[in-house]
């Protein structure tokens, strides 16, 4: 049987990298390619007892078909925090409660794109944004990230010069994969130009509340004065990352489009966690929980940075990250990212290759990502060291 696949998928291939990051999932391995949440920040016991009482009293509700736009609950608790934490959601916003981050970043490509449109990000992004976005056949095009954010004379450049460009993506806060943040002045940059040339902005922030030091800088969600901006959060790296709840606060008419496309893709998200998250936002504070995820994850991108000072050599640079989960490292142009990485293997280490981040996978790309919040304290100290090694190996 010859199997013939639709344009938009026949283009998506495994690559080598996901070689490089099965092994991450491999015990005997040190993951710091990784970027699940640590197993010790999940509320256990108090899901546990919610989950127990609502099996007990509200079962009929938990296992019954729900609403597409969310359990009620959840949508207008989202909402309200949204609204009194991050001053998110006018009048002309409603929220809508998705499958993740992830579904909502698709599904805003979905009903914002054509086959052909373009979508402007920045280079390197996420890879699982790049890859619902190719699923889409649009256009990507990068725009270079520095470390105060994207460029705006390039982003000016790339909104000029491109056809049927339908939005910006962006991750301002602790960006995914180089740990930047993006500066004030540039938001508001970002945000005119996308004015100027009438285009969406996708503001994606599923790491906003993980800041470890430093000031809060305003989302360019709450800077939207004429519906331009769709935002993306989610609960996977506050609350747990299984229970795949996201969220997505935007113009009510697009959400309306967004609905009708989630009731095609799963009718709506999984009821019961729904209900269970629902009911711990109600009991406990969200805030105080954030606050224990944020002393974990401190010492550990405390160990990584100095992890990374005492051992990488000193052509190797690296970001220092004021939250999110990702260190972004850069070693001199022309070192081979791809061997380093297998070497690292055969040292039991996995590390992603920067190139996975890129929106053109043909860029030589000298950086690489490592991640704190999956391994083990030990294991950032022994990662750290076999990396440094590794790298002085490489650049020998
Ligand atoms: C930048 C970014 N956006 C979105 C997501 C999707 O997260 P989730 O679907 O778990 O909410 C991730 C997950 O790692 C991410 O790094």
């Amino acid at each position: 049987m010859e199997y013939i696949f639709s344009d938009k998928v026949s283009g998506l291939k495994p690559s080598m990298i996901r070689e490089i990051l099965k092994h991450g999932s491999n015990p005997d391995v040190i993951p710091l390619s990784a970027g699940n949440p640590a197993v010790e920040s999940f509320p256990v016991s108090e899901m546990a007892q919610i989950a127990a009482e609502i099996f007990e009293k509200d079962y009929s509700k938990a296992l019954q078909y729900g609403i597409t736009e969310g359990h009620t609950p959840l949508r207008e608790i989202t909402a309200e925090r949204l609204k009194s934490k991050f001053n998110i959601g006018k009048d002309f916003d409603s929220t809508i409660i998705v499958s993740g981050g992830q579904q909502g970043i698709d599904l805003t490509c979905k009903v914002l794109c054509n086959e052909g449109d373009t979508v402007i990000c920045e280079n390197p992004s996420f890879i699982g944004s790049l890859n619902a976005f190719r699923s889409y056949n649009v256009k990507l095009c990068g725009v270079e990230l520095e470390s105060d954010g994207i460029n705006l004379e390039k982003l000016e450049e790339a909104l000029k010069t491109n056809k049927n460009i339908k939005f910006i993506y962006t991750i301002p806060t602790f960006h995914n994969p180089s740990g930047i943040t993006t500066s004030l002045e540039k938001r508001k940059g970002i945000y005119e130009l996308a004015r100027k040339y009438n285009v969406f902005i996708l503001e994606d922030n599923p790491y906003g509340e993980l800041r470890y030091t430093g000031e809060d800088i305003p989302t360019i969600k709450s800077m939207d004065e004429d519906g331009r901006v769709i935002y993306c959060g989610s609960y996977s790296k506050i609350l747990s990352s299984g229970i795949r709840l996201g969220f997505v606060c935007a113009p009510s008419e697009i959400v309306s489009k967004i609905v009708v496309c989630k009731q095609a893709n799963d009718v709506h998200t999984n009821q019961f966690f729904q209900m269970i998250a629902a009911e711990f936002l109600t009991r406990y504070s969200l805030d105080e929980h954030v606050e224990k995820i944020r002393s974990i994850y401190r010492r550990k991108l405390g160990l990584m940075l100095d992890g990374a000072e005492k051992h990488f050599p000193k052509e190797v640079s690296f970001t220092r990250p004021e939250g999110g989960l990702f260190v972004w490292c850069t070693a001199p142009e022309g070192t081979d990212i791809m061997k380093l990485a297998s070497l690292c293997i055969e040292r039991k280490l996995a590390i992603v290759p920067g190139v996975a981040f890129l929106t053109d996978p043909d860029i030589p790309c000298n950086s690489f990502r490592i991640n704190f919040s999956t391994p083990s304290d030990e294991q950032i100290v022994r990662g750290m060291e076999i990396l440094g090694n590794t790298l002085k190996d490489i650049l020998a």
